[in-house]
Order: structure tokens, then sequence, then C-alpha cells
């Protein structure tokens, strides 16, 4: 191997990509070697060598000024500089007397040191890196579980409104029906007034906290009827979870009736059965999550989506997150993949791109980087081209021509859920999270897993009708938690969160725009670039910080 095609190999080994009359003057070098281990060591977070760099550093290695900087110990032409100080000798013996080559050495810098020292620092990365290397030939798993059917003859009247409501209890209700504790379940059309326990599923429509006795009203489809719902002055516990049921959630209230009001002994929330199990991948393929990448904002951050895209085709990191990258094979977009265009007033100007097509012309520019043999759903968000109202429909083909033209992408609606290699995904774009939150006392934008968590107990996720939510009174409540996922994907408020809840795996992903002013405004810190990737057969989340990773 030349001079040359090691200066080379060092720097795409590394991500950086050589411009052709960088090449050109780097082919003249006396020494391209030091040049490139320059490169490397004073220009780290740059993704590109010119023809600039090369001749200032051709200049600095001429003048001695970085050998200083960069060298330990005086520099022959039988020695490559390595950051930090360190020498390699290019051709050197090892112990047992053999020859080592001067690719075994590099390979061997590479993989111990410069590559290790990256990773730990701004990467979690919990896959087992044996596993990884013995992952060979095979095929994606992918199939589409549940994308909200919205050809269903909406109008929009107030018949719609009833329909939707029923369908949302009937569906909660069954799951509360088939709970082998809940004795007794009666509708309130048949409670008789006498003093017996019983079991009431019921909407609930407003709830009444104060010292003294507190007090909940519910209502359900066989009677006209509101129940007063009364709770024990002395259960502090009971009163502290009424405080954080949310308006319209479907709840069975066990107790007793006493003078025509029912005494509560205790109140259920649909939830996720505690003996659930999840499904798990037969081999560790990977998904990635994420949301709110927002291209054509002033905000957006282009740099973190180039480093996620050469992540997925193997050219980002050392050895460990390359694997990690080639084993990647899907990737959910939680919605406000563009900015939008007039989504709240005076956004003209925070537009970098003013055209929907330019944008959404622009994310298709960053997907087609991505391999193909990896799938990519897209569901859309509040900022996206589709109504508002959820449940969304998917983003229509002729608004995004080069996305639907690519087989490996699926455009679903909001919500979704999709099965890889048999793990069940919820995507959600989670525009309820700031009503959740209002609704919630102490629940915060700092903590998304948490409003999450309150979506997965309540198995709804919107449940307050006539906050700030936009939801379409669809014949079917196409928003109901009705099959139990094993992975719960949401975005919206530009905070990463992590966790688990019944087992369900729960991610927020943070999103790939900087602060912006009306951020600002609110105090909401976002974190931007942080990608979780989730291994389908073992559930562990590894974490890219693409803010911080050198590319
Ligand atoms: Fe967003």
């Amino acid at each position: 191997m030349t001079e040359l095609q090691i200066a080379i190999k060092k720097l795409v080994g590394h991500g950086v990509i050589i411009k052709t009359d960088a090449y050109n003057l780097l082919k003249q070098a006396s020494d391209p070697v030091l040049i490139a281990e320059l490169f490397l060591s004073e220009y780290s977070s740059k993704e590109y060598l010119t023809r600039d760099e090369v001749e200032l550093l051709l200049k600095k290695s001429k003048s001695g000024v970085s050998e200083k900087k960069y060298r330990a110990t005086p520099v022959t032409k039988s020695k490559v500089p390595r950051r930090r100080g360190k020498v390699i000798n290019r051709v050197s013996r090892k112990v047992d007397g053999s020859v080592e080559s001067i690719d075994d050495r590099i390979d061997k810098a590479n993989s111990k040191s410069t590559r290790k020292e990256r990773e730990p620092q701004y990467s979690i990365i919990h896959t087992s890196f044996e596993e990884l290397k013995g992952l060979t030939n095979y095929e994606p798993q992918f199939s589409v579980t549940r994308d909200p059917d919205l050809n269903s003859g909406y109008k929009g009247g107030i018949d719609d409104l009833v329909g939707y409501f029923q369908d949302r209890f009937t569906k909660l209700e069954r799951i509360f029906r088939s709970r082998m504790d809940l004795q007794n379940i009666t509708k309130i059309r048949d409670i008789k007034r006498k003093d017996s326990p019983i079991s009431v599923i019921g909407m609930v429509t407003e709830k009444v906290v104060r010292q003294g006795r507190s007090r909940l009203t519910i209502e359900d489809p066989s009677s006209d009827e509101d129940l007063l719902v009364l709770l024990p002055r002395d259960n502090q516990e009971l009163t502290e979870r009424v405080l954080r049921l949310m308006d319209d959630t479907v709840i069975c209230v066990e107790g007793k009736m006493f003078k025509g009001n029912l005494i509560a002994h205790d109140i259920h929330l649909p939830e996720i059965p505690m003996l659930h199990e999840k499904r798990r991948a037969d081999i560790p393929v990977h998904v990635a999550f994420l949301s709110d990448i927002h291209v054509g904002s002033k905000e957006f951050l282009s740099k973190p989506m180039d480093k996620f895209i050469k992540f997925l085709n193997g050219k980002l990191g050392g050895s460990k997150m390359r694997a990690l990258g080639e084993h990647t094979k899907y990737v959910m977009f939680g919605g406000d993949v563009v900015d939008g265009v007039g989504i709240y007033p005076g956004q003209y100007n925070d537009l970098e791109l003013q055209s929907i097509g330019d944008q959404y012309a622009e994310f298709a520019r960053f997907v087609g980087q991505i391999p193909e043999d990896v799938q990519i759903v897209v569901i859309p968000g509040n900022h996206d081209m589709v109504r508002s109202a959820e449940p969304q429909p998917r983003i229509e083909a002729v608004h995004v021509p080069d996305l639907a033209a690519m087989e490996n992408v699926r455009l679903l609606g909001n919500p979704s859920q999709v099965s890889l290699h048999g793990v069940e995904v919820l995507l959600y774009h989670c525009t309820s999270m700031p009503d959740i939150m209002n609704h919630i006392p102490g629940a915060s934008n700092n903590n998304p897993v948490e409003i999450m968590t309150h979506m997965l107990k309540a198995r709804h996720l919107a449940p307050i009708w006539g906050a700030k939510t936009p939801i379409a009174a669809e014949p079917k409540d196409h928003l109901v938690i009705d099959s139990i996922p094993d992975i719960f994907h949401g975005g919206h408020i530009h905070i990463n969160g992590e966790g688990y809840h019944r087992g369900v795996q729960i991610v927020n992903s943070g999103t790939m725009q900087s602060q912006t002013s009306f951020q600002k405004s609110l105090n909401i810190e976002p974190t931007p670039g942080q990608v979780t990737i989730t291994n389908l057969k073992t559930f562990e989340m590894n974490k890219l910080d693409l803010m911080r990773i050198q590319s």
C-alpha cells in the first residue's frame, strides 16, 4: 500500500469525504499520511477535506508548528504521528519476532485507541458487538398492523360525535370486561339502589378534588343520567389518583351504592396487564427512532442528520458503532419531518425553505441516502401537510413524490402500528402531550415518558376532548390503544426520553432542530440530535448523541 493509499484509508475510515482538488494536492505531498493525521487532529469535526485545508496543513507541517503540538518525540520519516502525542512506528517487530505490517498497525491503532476514545464519550452502545459480527443474510420482516382508514364518510356532525364516543367506550369497556378481578360489572341503567358491591365502567365527565369529600361524575351509553361517585374522606391515596385522572378517560369504579351515589372503594384505569409479555425478534436487528426533523426551518440542524445517514451506511464512528449502523434495518420518523408553511403566525420569517415542496424534497434527499435495505416509516405530525385533526391520514404521494417513489419508504397515518420481526411498534406524534401535561399535576415537558405512561394507562392517545389537540370525531376512535404494543414511540415536544411501563418500552425522540424563539419563550430546552436505537431481540436501547459524535 502506498503512502497516499494509507492517508486516504485513514481519512475515509473516519468518515471524511475528500474533495477532488484536495485529493490532487494530497497526491503531490511528500508525506500525505502526516497531512491526513494532522487533519484528523485539527479538524476533527469537519466532514470534508478541501484543498485549502491541505495547503494550510502542508505549510504547517513544513514550519514544524504542528510537530510541536502533536508529537511527543521528534518525527523521522519512518514514523507516523498519532493524536495526543503518541507515535506509531510504521514497521515494528512484535515480541515474538514477526514483522507487523503498516496496515496492521493502523488498523490496531484505529480499533484500539482513536475509535474507542470517540465512542464511549458520546454514545451508549449496549448491543453485543460479538452478536452483531455473526449476523448475516437476513430478510426484513415488516408489516403494517394498523393504519387509520379515513375513508369512512366522516362529515363532522353531532351524530358522528355520539358514534365516536360510543366506539371509544365500547373498546375500553371490552378491556375491563376481559379482566378477572372486577366483580358484578353493572351498567348505570341497571344499578339497583341497594348496598351490594358493584363495578361500574364509565367515562369521566367531571372531577372535583377538594379538602373534605372529593367527587367524580361518570357516564355510560346505557343511561342519560350521570352517576355521582363519592370518594371516602379518609382515602388520601385514592383522592390523589383521582387528581391525576384525565377528563373523558374511561375508568372502572368499584364500590357500593349509598343514597343514590356510588361510594368508591377503588378506581381502575384500563391499563396494560401486569403479565403482558413482550414479543421479541429472533435476531439482534435494530430500529432507529427519530422525530421532529423540521427540515426547512432556519433552526434545522443538517449536520446531525448527515451523521445519522453516515451511521446507517456503516461509516460513522468506530467498529462497534459501524456494526450497529449496518444492522439498523428500520427507521421510524414520528412526524414533523418538515417545518411546514403557515403553521403559526409569522412562521415565514423562521423558514429557510419557504415552499413546502422544497422542504419535502430536501427531506427526501436525506432519506434517499439511506441504504435501500433499510425499511423506513414516515407518519405525519402537526407540521406536516395533512389535516391537523387526529387521527391524521398519511401524507399524500402528490406532496412527496420523491419519497413515494422510494420502495423502502412507507407513508402511514398518525397513529399507526407496525410489526418489525414480530415486535409491535406503536407510532404516534404525541400532539396531545401538552394537554395531558396541563391536566396532570406535576407532569412536565422534561419527562415525556411520564406523559406517555399516562396514555398507556388510559389506553388512549388523546383522551381529553375539547382541549388544544384537534380530534376528528370519526365513527371509529383510532386513538384507543386497543392492541398492546411492545414499543411506544412518540415525539412532538423535542425532548428525548426513554423508559418502560409494565414491559412496554417507551421512546420519545428529540428533534433535529435547535431551540426556536417560541420554545425559548416557554423555557423549553430541546435535546437535538439524540437518536435511540433499539435492539429488537434484547430491547437494549442504544443511544447516539449526533451533536457530539465526530463524523
Ligand atoms: Fe415538532
